[in-house]
């Protein structure tokens, strides 16, 4: 796994914006894996700024990486509304190849099967976007995930819920279960690359470069994989 330090979070920023540049330069016809939260917003706002230059998205089919159970796509705190909101609506992509979990299917597993065809069906992901959570997660991969799981449904672990809550009025409010990309389908990723920002992150960063590869600390999987880079502010690796 490759280690990019740079100085904070808008450098990060600019480091992922470039690669995916890169990517959808070199491949038009992209696959990209794409995640929500926090960490990724200046990646997005950035990627406007290129296609407010030119770079064209019209070709390009994203993936996103999880979906809370119960939350519609109209709702304010889904993954779909955030998505629309800081970057589909703000490019030429084709909404009709931008997929997301169905977190309102009335049949959350045959959804989550569907889900991991449809990635298939697109030839898989080229480029695969994680943040990680403060215990280790990627995706809504909770410590204790299997290596081999697929796209499922999943609870969310105390910490996170906590975590998150400052998205919502209140922490009642926040979905205790999701659907995610499992680790296996994120390890099928042809590159991958993670980003971290602030020391809320660096014990979790730490443990997913140094650590031994554990499903205890999910993001330590990437150890394993052929093409993974951690792009991390001073901040999230001031433990390294
Ligand atoms: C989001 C996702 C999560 C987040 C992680 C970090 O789609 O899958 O794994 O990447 O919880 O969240 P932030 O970036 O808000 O700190």
């Amino acid at each position: 796994m490759k280690v990019v330090v740079v100085a904070n979070f808008d450098s990060m920023s600019a480091e992922v914006a470039k690669i995916v540049y890169g990517q959808i330069s070199k491949k038009p016809h992209s696959v990209l894996g794409l995640a929500t939260g926090s960490s990724p917003l200046g990646v997005y706002k950035l990627l406007v700024e290129y296609h407010k230059m030119g770079t064209d998205f019209s070709k390009v089919t994203t993936f996103n990486l999880d979906e809370y159970v119960g939350l519609r796509p109209d709702h304010p705190q889904s993954y779909r509304w955030y998505m629309e909101e800081n970057f589909f609506s703000k490019v030429n992509i084709k909404k009709e190849q931008t997929f997301i979990p169905n977190g309102v299917a009335e049949d959350l597993e045959a959804e989550c099967l569907r889900y991991e065809d449809l990635i298939k069906q697109a030839g898989g992901i080229d480029l695969q976007l994680l943040g990680i959570g403060s215990n280790g997660h990627i995706g809504f991969n909770e410590p204790g995930s299997e290596f081999g799981t697929i796209t499922r449904v999943v609870d969310l672990a105390e910490s996170t819920i906590k975590d998150n809550s400052r998205f919502f009025e209140s922490i009642d409010e926040v979905p205790t279960q999701a659907i995610s990309m499992g680790i296996k389908t994120i390890m099928q990723a042809k590159e991958i690359i993670l980003m971290a920002s602030g020391g809320s992150k660096a014990d979790a960063i730490y443990a997913a470069v140094y650590g031994p590869v554990t499903t205890e600390v999910p993001a330590s999987v990437l150890q394993l994989h052929p093409a993974a880079t951690l792009v991390v502010d001073q901040a999230a690796a001031s433990k390294l």
